[in-house]
């Protein structure tokens, strides 16, 4: 059985209740933090345990806490993006759902760290189920002195609120978020500079995605070096993975990274292989941000090697990208899922979601979709995957935020690794929308 360090006592009744939360163990984290540490051995910890932002950029969680301006006399803020919206992904959701108090214990003890007086959870705003529940652990927290004035008698005050999110993809972004905090409309800020230095308010601010919060718990319970020890090279730790799509056993699993991804899919302690008794044709493995890979590049990388659940393995995918761990939002295809129609989806996605601020995000974004769409209705050209692939490079690196790759990214791998499937979209018009939408939409 693999080790488990955000999910153990996920099945334990109550375990949503601080009561049972602490007969767990929880708030053990606080304790020490506080009554031991100074902060900058809290940073110090998370430094040495490697921890990566599990949002989706991988950026190394204590390098970013160490580049947190401290002028004198100026608030500095920790906002936990709970903003969680990528296609496919729901592991946050599940963790606020299930163990609430393992977020604020996180929330509580990063806060400290960073010296952080008020903090924020931003929640996506169509959760309304998961706002309540947190809501409610939070004053359970604030009621046993864990939040609030003089925290356990150290002298240490942290207020923590939850801020129902805007109800865009965009805000996301962590400077849309912040605008939205502000209450403003949630449009990317041009970086630098980056939040560390001029955030909510204008004042240095971290923010940080909620299992990369949440695994603040273990980090101190254990130490930053046991935790190193999980996990492989320098993608250590646990992952929280939502798996979806065409498998037999989807939902949220906690792996130990490295975890080869065939047996991610197949075993049955994890997916259980493919639906239906199908085969397996592609993968999308980090939300659909990130590059489209079929199943022989995701099982195994150019080399030959087995393929990894790890930042390095899955970066190399025959794709110039960085990782393609991303989110953690693993979606199987199977052999009857259409390419063309599920990349035109996506582009619909980021269309809609597109802010507007930059025209090669705003108009390349519609311009896709346009043309992905009257490809998927059997009216395209076989010039159109070139088109595409052009359209997608004019996005890629012109944009303020990484929304602008994020579209570009999946039609150009999909092109790249199923071109033959486009083209048979030209050739074989009728047939192709007949297999889709029944022949009627011909
Ligand atoms: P990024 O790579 O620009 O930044 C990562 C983090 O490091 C940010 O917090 C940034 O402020 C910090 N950082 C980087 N360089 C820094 C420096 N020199 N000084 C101080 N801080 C620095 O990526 P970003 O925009 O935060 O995230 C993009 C990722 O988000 C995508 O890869 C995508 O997978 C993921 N994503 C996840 C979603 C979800 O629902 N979980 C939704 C949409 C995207
Ligand atoms: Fe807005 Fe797209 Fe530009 Fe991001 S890349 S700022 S979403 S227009």
């Amino acid at each position: 059985m693999a080790r488990k360090l955000l999910l153990e006592h996920i099945n334990v009744p109550g375990i949503n209740t601080l009561e049972v939360y602490r007969q767990q163990g929880g708030y053990r984290a606080v304790e020490k933090a506080l009554k031991t540490l100074t902060p900058d051995e809290v940073v110090e910890e998370v430094k040495k345990s490697g921890l990566r932002g599990r949002g989706g950029a991988g950026f190394p969680t204590g390098m970013k806490w160490s580049f947190l301006a401290k002028p004198e006399g100026v608030e500095r803020y920790l906002v936990c993006n709970a903003d969680e919206s990528e296609p496919g992904t729901f592991k946050d959701r599940y963790l606020m759902t299930y163990i609430p108090h393992a977020l604020i214990e996180g929330m509580i003890v990063a806060s400290f760290a960073l010296g952080a007086k008020t903090s924020y959870i931003y929640v996506r705003g169509e959760m309304m189920p998961q706002i309540r529940i947190l809501e409610k652990a939070i004053a359970e927290a604030k009621n046993a002195g864990f939040l609030g004035k003089n925290i356990l008698g150290t002298g240490y005050d942290l207020e923590l609120y939850v801020q129902p999110g805007g109800g865009a993809y965009i805000c996301g972004e962590e400077t849309a978020l912040i605008e939205s905090l502000e209450g403003k409309r949630g449009n990317p800020r041009i970086k630098p500079p980056f939040p560390a230095i001029a955030g909510l308010y204008n004042c240095p601010t971290v923010v940080n995605n909620v299992e990369s919060i949440a695994a603040i718990v273990p980090i101190i319970n254990d130490g930053g070096d046991e935790y190193a020890k999980v996990g492989i090279g320098r993608s250590t730790g646990t992952k929280l993975i939502s798996a979806g799509g065409n498998l037999n056993k989807p939902g949220v699993y906690e792996i130990e990274l490295g975890l080869p991804v065939e047996e991610f899919i197949y075993s049955d302690e994890y997916c259980g292989g493919i639906a239906n008794g199908k085969r397996l044709k592609a993968v999308v493995a980090g939300g659909s941000s990130v590059p489209i890979l079929p199943a022989n590049l995701i099982l195994k990388t150019l080399n030959g090697e087995s393929r990894l659940m790890s930042y390095e393995s899955l970066a190399d995918g025959g794709f110039a990208t960085g990782t393609m761990m991303g989110s953690g939002g693993f979606i199987a295809f199977d052999e009857d899922q259409c390419i063309v129609r599920n990349t035109w989806n996506f582009t619909r996605f980021y269309h809609h979601e597109s802010c507007g601020q930059c025209s090669p995000c705003r108009e390349g974004t519609g311009w896709m979709e346009k043309v992905l769409h009257r490809l998927e209705y059997g009216h395209g050209k076989l010039s159109d995957m070139d088109l595409l692939v052009d359209v997608s490079k004019k996005i890629e690196g012109n944009t303020i935020c990484p929304l602008g790759d994020a579209a570009a990214w999946p039609v150009a791998s999909a092109i790249r690794h199923f071109r033959d499937e486009f083209e048979w979209h030209v050739t074989n018009p009728q047939e192709a929308v007949q297999r889709n939408y029944g022949l009627a939409h011909y």
